[in-house]
């Protein structure tokens, strides 16, 4: 870990992967602190234009997460997110952006753990590529 932090916006759905970043804390798990998360009812709500703006206002790194396929609580919103972020990163890419800098994953609720797992893991791979070629600094 290097001394300067990272700014990584996770938009994580209110009924897995929130609750599994609530479950983490409670369970006193150690995870990276670079995230700022933002809440949504459901993974589908993350609309391209959210993570291409977070991109575009100097973030790092952006994270969305949802429930596992099958189990979202409005059906098929995780299959709608999956395609979302798709664009996203297809339109990061044309920006000049590495599209690896948005990851999508899938955590259920009751996986504190795996949460914690995976925002140490984005945050080494956000760290490997460095500060973000954006110079605007709306995340401070
Ligand atoms: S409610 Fe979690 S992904 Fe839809």
């Amino acid at each position: 870990m290097s001394g300067k932090r990272k700014k990584i916006v996770a938009f994580l759905c209110n009924w897995c992967t929130y609750t599994a970043a609530d479950l983490a804390g409670t369970s006193r798990l150690k995870y990276e602190p670079d995230i700022r998360i933002l809440r949504v009812m459901c993974s589908s709500r993350v609309d391209p234009v959210f993570i291409l703006k977070a991109l575009m206002d100097g973030a790092d790194g952006v994270l969305v997460g949802g429930c596992e396929l099958g189990d979202c609580h409005y059906q098929r919103g995780n299959y709608y997110a999956r395609r979302k972020v798709a664009v996203a990163k297809k339109i990061a890419a044309d920006m000049g952006l590495d599209p690896e800098r948005i990851r999508l994953s899938w955590i259920s609720a009751s996986d504190g753990p795996r949460f914690a797992e995976v925002v140490n893991e984005f945050t080494r791979e956000i760290e490997e590529k460095g500060d973000t070629p954006v110079k605007h600094e709306a995340y401070v």
